[in-house]
């Protein structure tokens, strides 16, 4: 069946009130009720709350809100499972006020957290804190991505103990945020990096349409969106998942010289809306077998789009991509006219089933490789969501 992003809002009326909360966004052209992923103008976003309690953490469901800051933390020195309980547990309850527009206690400037633009936070925990606090728990899958031949991983963007993804549709709102998380956690955790990204804003896109990368590409529609998809693809029975973090460079220089068909053939869908090569709108599921009028494969069996996409029998390679775009100063010296790339997030249930095998096909062939290089990698756990009936603050029960 296709599943459109604005189906899955839809369908998510009657399957979940929770995911709906979660979506946080009012939409004028949707029916009543019905959330989307664009807003005409910003008044409502003064309004927008996500809810940070429920079965799951926000941000993953959360369509692609504009800012992202996310910051890899390690554990200072000393800081024992005691002391990880107590950031756990401080970082939840400020975490829980900031996004709903309230001063945490100690908030120095209240005025900054009044409207939290649907503010997100969510925490993923490195193989290291399991060594500390639980290693009987820790999931088989939570090492580092297997190395690929193509990887030119640098160790300034490489793995931490903790991972705080922060998103919000205001960058003040989502700076904010981060500087209060980091001082808040200043006595038990350092930054290791920090990974600033940007989509598109409400409303500078087409209601329902899925934001762009630097590439000027549609990216993100082939994604989960029904509560069933999530429960397949993203989340195990107690609401956890885990994130993987590829920082990848896009070589804007090289690409630009490309000509448009070029540009659409390596991907397999078209520059102007998204669509498929094999035809229809956006959400048209793509024909990999059609092929032209000489008996050529409409859609490049290399392309990034065949290569990949889930192949027959393994259904379960499938996940939540929610990238963000990079794009820092370039250094003239080295000739660069662009420093720019996509903060490349995926959630899945277990990554060595999942994201693995797709990025080694990847990494074997897929025409975008020309333009891209992973120079970062890391995979954390996500623990489940919080609130009544659930952990009062997060990893409470599995770090117990
Ligand atoms: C800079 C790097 C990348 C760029 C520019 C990029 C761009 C895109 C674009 C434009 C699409 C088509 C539209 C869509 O469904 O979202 C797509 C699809 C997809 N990408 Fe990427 N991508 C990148 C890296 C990756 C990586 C590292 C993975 C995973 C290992 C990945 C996995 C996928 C998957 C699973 C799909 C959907 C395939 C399908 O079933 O049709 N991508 N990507």
């Amino acid at each position: 069946m296709a599943v459109t992003r604005r189906g899955f809002m839809a369908g998510g009326l009657v399957a979940s009130a929770s995911m709906l909360q979660a979506c946080g966004r009012r939409d004028p052209d949707a029916p009543a009720g019905v959330p989307s992923n664009s807003e005409p103008d910003s008044q409502p976003l003064r309004g927008a709350v996500v809810p940070f309690d429920g079965p799951h953490q926000a941000g993953i469901v959360t369509p692609t809100q504009a800012s992202l800051n996310l910051v890899g933390f390690n554990l200072r020195e000393g800081v024992d499972k005691a002391g990880l309980h107590r950031l756990l547990r401080l970082w939840t309850e400020d975490a829980r006020e900031l996004a709903a527009g309230r001063p945490p206690v100690g908030s120095l400037e209240p005025e900054m957290n009044q409207w939290p633009a649907n503010l997100t936070f969510t925490l993923g925990l490195g193989e290291r804190v399991f060594e500390l606090a639980a290693p009987a728990r820790k999931p088989a899958w939570l090492h580092p991505i297997p190395e690929m031949s193509r990887d030119q991983l640098r160790p300034e963007w490489g793995q931490t103990d903790i991972a705080l993804q922060m998103c919000a549709d205001d960058p003040v709102m989502c700076a904010w945020a981060m500087r209060h998380m980091t001082r808040a956690g200043a006595d038990y955790v350092d930054t290791a990096w920090v990974q600033q990204g940007f989509m598109n804003a409400y409303g500078a896109i087409p209601t329902g349409q899925t934001p762009r990368n630097l590439f000027g590409q549609v990216d993100g529609t082939v994604n989960p969106y029904s509560e069933e998809e999530y429960g397949e693809q993203v989340f195990a029975e107690d609401g956890s998942t885990s994130l993987v973090v590829r920082r990848i460079a896009m070589h804007l220089d090289e690409w630009e010289k490309l000509d448009r068909a070029t540009r659409e053939a390596s991907v397999g869908r078209s520059l102007a809306d998204g669509s498929p090569l094999s035809g229809g709108d956006e959400f048209t599921p793509a024909d990999l077998g059609a092929t032209d009028k000489y008996g050529l494969p409409v859609i490049d069996p290399n392309s990034h789009m065949a290569r990949a996409a889930a192949p027959a029998g393994h259904p379960e390679q499938k996940f939540k991509r929610r990238p963000y775009n990079y794009n820092l100063p370039p250094d003239p010296a080295a000739g660069e006219l662009s420093n720019a790339g996509l903060i490349f997030i995926a959630y899945q249930r277990d990554p060595d089933a999942q994201f693995t095998p797709v990025q080694r096909r990847l990494d074997e062939a897929d025409r975008l490789n020309e333009w891209t290089t992973h120079i970062g990698s890391a995979v954390y756990w996500v623990p489940p969501g919080t609130g009544a009936g659930r952990d009062a603050y997060w990893a409470q029960t599995a770090l117990a």
